[in-house]
């Protein structure tokens, strides 16, 4: 599976450690950004929009977006058509994003969670399939919202 990275200033450090992590358990990942620490003047909506329109237009299936708390990249990213994107900081909310939600990005907070709990975190997301059933029926309602908006 292919998947999008993306982190502003503060996520980079933990963005490159998950990739790393994942790229060792068979997955391609590619990196979109921000690449460097240094530069506080970053905006986290510019890689957030970045892996959320990756996946809408299919260059990769899913994605890992990383700032401070998860928050910012994650509000960015669900602005995207079709996107859903949930802020987990333990691999329970991890697991029912991908099982209930069907999300395909998983943002995280490096100011939040640890390293070894971050990579638990995104382990039970990509361990995860979606179940479907009555859950599709509640993702539907979700992009009839976007649809009502004239934004599908
Ligand atoms: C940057 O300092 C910080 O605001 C950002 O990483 C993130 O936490 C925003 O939601």
């Amino acid at each position: 599976m292919k998947v999008g990275f993306g982190s502003d200033h503060a996520g980079i450090e933990l963005k490159l450690t998950l990739m790393e992590f994942l790229k060792e358990k068979g997955y391609e990942c590619v990196d979109y950004g921000n690449y460097d620490p240094n530069d506080r003047g970053d905006d986290y909506p510019v890689p957030g929009r970045k892996v959320a329109e990756a996946i809408r237009n299919g260059e990769v299936e899913k994605g890992v977006l990383i700032c401070g708390t998860g928050i910012g990249i994650s509000l960015a990213a669900n602005k995207v058509p079709g996107i859903r994107a949930a802020v987990c900081s333990e691999p329970y909310s991890a697991k029912m994003a991908a099982a209930h939600n069907n999300c395909q990005i998983i943002a995280m907070g490096a100011r939040v969670v640890g390293r070894e709990e971050a990579k638990m975190i995104v382990e039970t997301f990509f361990g995860q399939e979606f179940l479907g059933g009555r859950h599709q029926k509640r993702v539907d309602m979700i992009s009839q919202i976007e649809k009502d908006y004239g934004k599908a």
